[in-house]
């Protein structure tokens, strides 16, 4: 049996994922990676063309088929027969639960399939490094890969609130997160000002904390986190402020240690999102750093003896991209995949 990729939407995620796979396949053991595309555009022309050059094959709806002919493309595959010939699908559109219920339900074919951030409910909740051992093959054919600023959250608790037997020492975590108003990709939803988020979930706030909260509940933990939420005026990186207080006494040295210790944080002297954006750019997979979170060293402070206070920045597709990555090979590679990360540990960055 090949193992098939096949990845829906070309968008903030989707575009980077297919190059990420493209670019690594013989080290993923990947065969064949195929993606949809909804709506054939001349402007998108060149990124579908040069996905293509790069190795994967171009997916469309039947009656889209020759608009996308008309604009020079050579489509392959019709949409749902690209999902049942699959090994494994990852929704990478804002639609996965609708495109669950259309498509992926009734495919007999795939061994999974993985859904984004926005997707809640769509399957069990998933990041690399937080809940790995709570994946199931008889059960999980459907995961979510929780939201960035989720990925951030968590690892945080995780790494500076968690024993490495799994024993939690958090009485509370709160954060604010501070949302970049659109992705340099995107032209719609900028916002022109400070513009705050409302609570509207009465025991986390908002949804980064609950996903985050579900994500840990995949193994038997009841957190007590909550989130709230401002979109500032800039496209470069979210960042988050955040206080975790523990039942027993922290100092900035353990944390820092703590925090070096974890192979997907990364640690800055930098203080702004610009120069950390910038350093992705330079150094990260065309742009992208793939750490969970890149934790400004300096800001870190112990409250009382028993609370961390910093502030962090959200790789916001790094890190979904990564937790995408490891539970496809999850999946396609039942024996262990972990050397076969080797390929892109370089942009897993320790320091930023
Ligand atoms: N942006 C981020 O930084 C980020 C980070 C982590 C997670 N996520 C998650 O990733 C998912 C996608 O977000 P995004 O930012 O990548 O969105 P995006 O840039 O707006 O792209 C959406 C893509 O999905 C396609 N699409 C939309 N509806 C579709 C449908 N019903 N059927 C098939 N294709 C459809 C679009 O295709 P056409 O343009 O061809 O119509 C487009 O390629 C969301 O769940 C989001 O929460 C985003």
């Amino acid at each position: 049996m090949a193992n098939i990729v096949h990845i829906k939407g070309t968008g903030t995620i989707g575009e980077p994922l297919i190059g990420l796979l493209d670019d690594h396949r013989e080290a993923f053991g990947i065969d064949e990676i195929t993606f949809h595309k909804r709506t054939p555009l001349i402007d998108e022309r060149a990124k579908i063309n040069d996905l293509m050059r790069r190795g994967a094959s171009l997916a469309v709806d039947q009656d889209r088929w020759s608009e996308f002919e008309e604009l020079g493309h050579a489509p392959k595959f019709e949409a749902r027969e690209a999902v049942n010939r699959a090994s494994v699908v990852i929704d990478c559109t804002p639609a996965g639960n609708e495109n669950k219920e259309k498509y992926y339900e009734s495919a007999e074919g795939p061994l999974g399939f993985l859904a984004q951030g926005s997707e809640f409910g769509f399957g069990k909740p998933y990041a690399r490094g937080i809940n790995d051992a709570a994946l199931d093959r008889d059960t999980d054919r459907f995961l979510q890969i929780v939201s960035c600023n989720t990925h951030n959250i968590s690892s945080l608790v995780k790494t500076l609130a968690m024993d490495g037997d799994g024993t939690s020492h958090l009485e509370s975590g709160r954060f604010l997160c501070m949302r970049r108003a659109n992705d340099i990709s995107q032209d719609g939803s900028f916002s022109p000002s400070p513009t705050v988020g409302i609570h509207n979930d009465p025991n986390f706030g908002t949804h980064h904390a609950r996903d985050s909260h579900e994500l840990f509940a995949t193994m038997g933990y009841d957190l007590p986190v909550w989130s709230s939420v401002i979109k500032l005026p800039t496209q470069y990186m979210h960042a988050i402020w955040f206080s975790l207080t523990l039942d027993r006494d922290i100092t900035v040295e353990e944390a820092t240690e703590r925090l070096q210790a974890n192979t997907r944080v990364a640690l800055t002297y930098k203080r702004s999102a610009n120069t950390i954006f910038s350093f992705g750019r330079d150094h990260g997979f065309f742009g992208r750093i793939l750490s969970q979170t890149v934790v400004a060293v300096e800001t870190l402070a112990v409250r009382n003896s028993n609370e961390i206070i910093g502030f962090c920045f959200t790789p916001q597709d790094g890190n979904a991209l990564l937790s995408s990555l490891t539970a496809t090979l999850w999946y396609l590679h039942p024996d262990g995949f972990e050397e076969r990360i080797d390929a892109i540990r370089p942009y897993l960055f320790q320091e930023v």
